[in-house]
């Protein structure tokens, strides 16, 4: 990393101004972006260099969770640049090319990070390759994509197509935020940095495996993009089939990016792809009451806003384990959670009341907001023959770490992507069995009179049916991180 310039296409967003400059700038004040770097931001705005400093600035302050060092603010705003342009227009690429070859001594390695819709991701890698500027004669070239990428199986093979002929695959970094988050790295540690579940992690102990990202919010005035995708396309896609593929894929050869992401393809070739009238049976999508009313969406919109699934691996270590995975808008509360329930013990001797419910062990990791990981187990009551009551082992990341321990996912990501590990990005392979999964039950889903989408009220968890769901098959939905009801 010794000379870098990072250019960030669409610096003028959202995403640039919550997450990415806020990532970045913390990067630099923990000594962590070494070498000489600058930050370069392109949009179609015409601000100067200054203007662009200032909104920085506002967005460390806005959103950042963390204290600003403001000598180390004056180092690192000297380091950005603003050159607008037009993500279409060759002319504004040579523009950039030459305007970067000025700032820059060379050799220097560029990261090109587009932050911007997902309907200009060719246009600029077209452009990049077309003006020079993937050459890597004086340093690598990388690129990283935001999501979404593509909305079906077609549109993102037409896309890796697409791009594949202007980048390698080990050049473009497919970003998927919840890689970066510190709990979702911890899955594998802890499953494979301790010999204790590993054992048990199978079809012969494991009863269900259920994985929630439940959210509080609601549209967040990105209806415009939201209403066109809807919760399967916004979440299951990424983030819930990455989490399903850490939970239940074998362990990697080695943790080079290559072993893992073999790994996680492997896992998503064994889930269970349903027929169109398996469909029905297996899932149930939701919108919550008023999302027809919000502004931005469409009349009548039949976009859904929940959803729960039920998938299956069909491999020697999953046969017959179901995993739950729900995901939804405007819930009662904003969690993550992935609850692993294991299976009653085969015969209890103990002199229990009739219709005794017992209750298996969970092991639960907690993603957020209260990070950490829980273990329920049943203990004996006190004075009692044999009567038990489950109790909780917990382990809190801010009781070890401290409170601010966790970092920002997109600096762990911005970090990888300048280090070259790709480990934590989504490759091409993945992202289009992702959707060879979803899109029958996307399609399914489509016709309100065949499947009506199921209403469920805000601040609630989720429409009555994603509780058949599982009732069906004699299991419930489990809170494993906290003292829900
Ligand atoms: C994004 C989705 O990828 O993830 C959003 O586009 C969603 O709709 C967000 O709100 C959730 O991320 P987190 O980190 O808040 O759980």
């Amino acid at each position: 990393m010794d000379r870098t310039t990072i250019v960030i296409f669409g610096i003028s967003g959202d995403l640039a101004q919550r997450k990415l400059i806020p990532a970045l700038f913390n990067l630099y004040q923990k000594k962590r972006l070494k070498g000489d770097f600058k930050i370069v931001g392109f949009a179609g705005r015409s601000w100067s260099d200054e203007e662009l400093r200032k909104i920085a600035r506002e967005g460390i302050d806005k959103f950042a969770g963390y204290q600003v060092n403001d000598d180390k603010w004056h180092e690192f705003k000297n380091r950005l640049y603003y050159i607008s342009g037009k993500f279409q227009e060759e002319s504004s690429f040579t523009n950039l090319a030459n305007q970067l070859e000025s700032l820059e001594d060379k050799p220097a390695n560029r990261l090109y990070y587009l932050a911007t819709p997902p309907s200009f991701f060719t246009n600029i890698i077209d452009n990049l390759g077309r003006t020079g500027q993937i050459d890597e004669e004086n340093g690598w070239r990388r690129v990283v994509i935001e999501k979404p990428f593509g909305t079906d199986l077609e549109s993102a093979k037409k896309i890796n197509h697409d791009i594949l002929k202007v980048l390698r695959e080990d050049q473009i970094y497919r970003i998927d935020h919840y890689l970066g988050k510190e709990t979702v790295q911890n899955i594998l540690i802890a499953r494979f940095a301790n010999t204790i579940f590993e054992p048990v992690w199978n079809r012969n102990y494991i009863s269900n495996v259920q994985i929630t990202v439940a959210e509080k919010v609601g549209l967040e005035h990105r209806a415009g993009y939201y209403d066109t995708v809807g919760v399967v396309r916004d979440m299951f896609q990424n983030h819930l089939l990455q989490l399903l593929s850490l939970v239940a894929m074998e362990p990697p050869a080695s943790y080079k990016a290559n072993d893992q992401r073999d790994e996680k393809v492997k896992v998503l070739k064994a889930v269970r792809r349903f027929t169109h009238d398996e469909v029905k049976k297996y899932s149930v999508l939701g919108q919550y009451r008023g999302y027809k009313e919000e502004e931005g969406v469409v009349e009548n919109s039949q976009t859904p806003t929940y959803a729960a699934i039920q998938f299956f691996i069909d491999n020697w270590r999953w046969q017959g384990v179901p995993f739950y995975l729900r995901s939804g808008k405007m819930m009662a509360e904003k969690m993550s959670e992935i609850v692993i329930q294991f299976k009653c013990p085969p015969h209890l001797m103990f002199p229990l009341p009739e219709n005794y419910k017992f209750t298996s062990n969970t092991l639960s990791l907690c993603l957020q907001p209260d990070e950490g990981i829980h273990l329920k187990f049943e203990t004996k009551v006190p004075d009692t023959i044999a009567e038990t009551k489950s109790v909780d082992l917990e382990y809190h990341y801010k009781d070890v770490f401290g409170e601010k321990s966790i970092p920002e996912a997109y600096e762990r990501l911005l970090l990888d992507a300048l280090l070259g590990d790709a480990a934590l990005f989504t490759r091409s392979d993945r992202s289009e069995i992702a959707w060879e999964i979803l899109d029958p039950i996307i399609e399914a889903w489509q016709n309100p009179n065949e499947n009506p989408l199921a209403i469920y009220e805000q601040n609630s968890w989720g429409p009555k049916e994603a509780d058949e769901l599982l009732n069906n098959q004699e299991h419930s939905w489990i809170h494993g991180c906290g003292n829900h009801s």
